[in-house]
């Protein structure tokens, strides 16, 4: 069986957050592809991107993806990037479980991640570099996502419950 829910969407939309607390509701494993990676690594994403460079983590994140996409019944959450590959918009377009894009505007995510420097891709103007990833990943996202949650303005529990009816 595929994992119960997928969540996609930018960098600050909430998936984590999100994604634990219907984890912890359904008594289900929460997995997260940037901590995995960290985890099988040893390291963070930003030391990846800085040592490693930007190639080697996509080549890291296709291949948890992939091994993700198998999990049993787990909520997984996929970080910002994770769903652009070609390779891994046509996994999410063939998966049966829900994908759920977070859709969020860049005035509600700013403050989020104006201040978070463990976001390699947002180091330098990360305002302009969220909005021009945005450019381009949108389309994308709302071409995989089976339904799409705007979450500007909404509360945790909000976002819970919209999310509660999509799979319960
Ligand atoms: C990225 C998003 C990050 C992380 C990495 C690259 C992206 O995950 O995978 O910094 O390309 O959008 P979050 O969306 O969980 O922040």
């Amino acid at each position: 069986m595929p994992p119960r829910l997928i969540l996609i969407g930018p960098m600050g939309s909430g998936k984590t957050t999100i994604g634990k607390l219907i984890a912890t509701k359904f008594n289900l494993p929460f997995r997260d592809t940037d901590h995995i990676i960290e985890q099988e690594n040893g390291k963070s994403v930003s030391e990846i991107f800085l040592e490693d460079g930007e190639d080697k983590f996509r080549a890291l994140e296709k291949s948890v993806l992939r091994k993700e996409l198998l999990s049993d019944d787990t909520i997984l959450a996929l970080g910002g990037g994770a769903p652009i590959s070609i390779d891994a918009q046509s996994a999410l377009k063939a998966i049966a479980s829900p994908v759920i894009y977070f859709d969020i505007s860049l005035a509600s995510v700013a403050p989020r991640i104006g201040f978070n420097r463990d976001r390699p891709l947002l180091l330098n103007n990360p305002r302009g570099q969220w909005e021009l990833l945005m450019q381009e990943r949108r389309p994308i996202y709302e071409a995989i996502a089976d339904r799409v949650i705007d979450v500007n303005a909404k509360s945790e529990s909000d976002i819970v419950d919209e999310i509660l009816m999509v799979i319960s």
